[in-house]
């Protein structure tokens, strides 16, 4: 598929955009292009574009105003010392993309146009990748939402997939620290055979209850277990999660529907498995955990996640307890995947599993 690019005739200046990619904080600065690609039922995916970067003109009965019929990825652009351009794993975020669009009723993109809408974004806004220093990217955020004018229920015969990327310093701003998490005992985020395991605004609206009652009580990320019996420990809002046990083996719960399949997590399931460590998928129950940090069994637990990288747990709060894990502090296997996924991503640790694609020199 071929990309007209338009350029954008009023960039933000250069020395604004310097200053913002100095020091920036998630999500509120964007870069000066968009991308944007539109399917119809009849025609199937054409017109892609690189635009500048603005609002989008929609009617008030476009469908994914009224049914939520939306889906998104996020995925990041990291520059090398020798100043090329790279993203991690993009044809995974791509499948995932897909999934989530089979989920919602809403139409695959080619894993092509995907890898090549974040190159042709690159080509047009690359002065907005930050240097490395202080684990910054620009994060690119892609996603697809219902765009027909109709307020009958069903799936939307016309669809547009857009992508727009804004320079990002780390998602908790306190750096290696370890954050607390809020419990959620009263707020499902997905149940059995729901859209759990699609990336889905819905799911992200159904967190922010919980999540508030977490900011509340001083957590920055919401906990969430499993629907029917709140029983098991599924994932953060916006995290998976692992537990790191004495032994060295390492827990995180398994995927059965209703958790993100975190391309994180994938990754890091990988460099313990490298670096000796026994990794299992399975259920966990928030019962384990607790017996298991208060016994000394489980040593670690960190969450992971594209925009969280990977951040160490220090405490598990809820209305009814408090769970301090091995000292509030970040452990030895965390420091170390950390510092040996970020060291792929920079392009300072030899990329053994091909993760890395580079998107300019
Ligand atoms: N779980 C949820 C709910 C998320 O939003 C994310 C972030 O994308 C993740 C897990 C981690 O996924 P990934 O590592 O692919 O970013
Ligand atoms: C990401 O990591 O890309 C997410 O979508 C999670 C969210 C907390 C921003």
């Amino acid at each position: 598929m071929e990309f007209a690019i338009t350029k954008n005739p009023n960039p933000v200046p250069q020395a604004e955009r310097e200053a913002i990619i100095e020091n920036p904080t998630f999500g509120t600065h964007l870069t000066d292009h968009q991308v944007v690609v539109v399917w119809e039922k009849d025609k199937g995916w054409h017109s892609a574009e690189v635009i500048p970067y603005g609002p989008i003109m929609m009617d008030p009965s476009s469908a994914v105003l009224h049914y939520g019929q939306e889906i998104f990825e996020g995925i990041k652009a990291y520059r090398h010392e020798d100043g090329s351009i790279w993203t991690f794993r993009p044809e995974e975020n791509a499948k995932r993309l897909q999934r989530s669009a089979k989920r919602m009723a809403l139409p695959e993109l080619p894993i092509d146009v995907f890898v090549d809408s974040l190159k042709h974004l690159i080509s047009v806004d690359g002065a907005w990748v930050p240097k490395p220093e202080g684990e910054k990217t620009l994060y690119f955020r892609p996603f697809e939402i219902a765009a027909e004018n109709f307020l009958g229920v069903r799936a939307a015969h016309r669809a547009e997939y857009r992508v727009i990327a804004s320079p990002v310093g780390p998602y908790f701003t306190g750096g290696i620290k370890p954050v607390s998490i809020w419990i959620a005992l009263n707020s499902s985020r997905a149940g059995k055979h729901g859209t759990g395991e699609a990336k889905t605004g819905g799911n992200y609206a159904a967190s922010l209850l919980a999540q508030g009652e977490g900011y509340e009580q001083g957590c920055s990320q919401v906990m969430f277990l499993d629907a029917e019996t709140a029983t098991f420990i599924e994932e953060l809002g916006g995290m998976n999660l692992f537990f790191v046990y004495k032994d060295g083996s390492v827990a995180t719960p398994s995927l059965d529907g209703t958790i993100l399949r975190g391309i994180t997590r994938d990754s890091v399931i990988t460099l313990l498995q490298d670096a000796g460590h026994r990794v299992e998928e399975r259920k966990i129950t928030l019962d384990e955990v607790r017996k298991g940090i208060t016994s000394g069994e489980i040593v670690e637990v960190f969450a992971c996640g594209t925009a969280a990288v990977i951040t160490p747990v220090g405490t598990f709060k809820s209305t009814q307890e408090e769970i301090v894990v091995a000292g509030n502090e970040a452990g030895p296997v965390t420091i170390a995947m950390r510092q040996e996924l970020t060291g792929i991503q920079y392009g300072i640790v030899p990329d053994r599993h091909n993760w890395m694609l580079k998107l300019a020199d």
